[in-house]
């Protein structure tokens, strides 16, 4: 009896989807400028590998960087729109969409099909903002689970607070400027009703500390 249950269990975790969405957006001003945000693509991976690990399926949209998990189904984008447009294709087949990626807030108005050439000492480009992708996610979950990231670097933990309810999230992992290039990190695992602060650990300790609680906010919601 115990076993079928077991059995039964096993069956219902392995069919966990996780849609993951990793790294920078660039947004082209010509076909060589662009502006983006620092992201190496290292806390993405870190959490595909903790998912995979534990024999689940990730969906990993990744924008341009230079390492890739292994054992996902990877869909590369550049832009936040294609990020958005992927996000939007998969959004159905995710039991728990995770955004870790680095949005550019704004992109420009045109991108100029030739390099722009240096003649002016001044010149001014016009951005439009991108769409809140993790925001939309939210807003259009049904049963799933919706993990974002802050980066603060003032009121770290109401600010994340702020973005969990603002956002409707279940999850916000917040950390400070401080973990940029650096091996181990101090994060705020933060939920409607938890705050889990872990300090100074590296990257794959913290992913899969996320990813436990991820679950454990996903089975609460799938028992109700
Ligand atoms: O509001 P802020 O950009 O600081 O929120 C960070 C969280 O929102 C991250 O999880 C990031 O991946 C996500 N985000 C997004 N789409 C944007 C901007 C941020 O999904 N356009």
């Amino acid at each position: 009896m115990y076993k079928n249950i077991n059995k039964l269990l096993q069956q219902y975790q392995k069919k966990l989807t996780f849609l993951i969405s990793s790294g920078p957006t660039k947004e082209y001003i010509d076909p060589v400028r662009f502006i983006s945000n620092e992201s190496s693509g290292k806390m993405g991976n870190a959490l595909a590998n903790a998912i995979t690990r534990k024999g689940y399926r990730v969906i990993f949209i990744s924008g341009p960087v230079n390492i890739f998990p292994r054992n996902v189904k990877l869909i590369k984008v550049t832009t936040a729109l294609e990020m958005f447009k992927e996000i939007k294709l998969n959004f159905n087949k995710a039991d728990i969409i995770i955004s870790v990626a680095a949005v550019a807030d704004y992109r420009p108005v045109k991108t100029y099909r030739h390099k722009i050439k240096k003649k002016k000492s001044l010149i001014s480009i016009e951005f439009k903002q991108n769409p809140d992708i993790i925001k939309y996610c939210g807003k259009n979950k049904k049963n799933q689970v919706v993990v974002g990231f802050a980066l603060e670097t003032e009121n770290l933990v109401n600010t994340a607070k702020i973005k969990l309810k603002n956002k409707k999230l279940d999850i916000v992992v917040a950390n400070n400027k401080e973990s940029f290039n650096s091996k181990v990190i101090t994060a705020y695992i933060i939920s409607n009703n938890n705050i889990l602060e872990i300090k100074n650990k590296n990257k794959k300790f913290i992913a899969e500390k996320i990813i436990d609680e991820t679950i454990r906010i996903f089975r609460n919601i799938a028992s109700c």
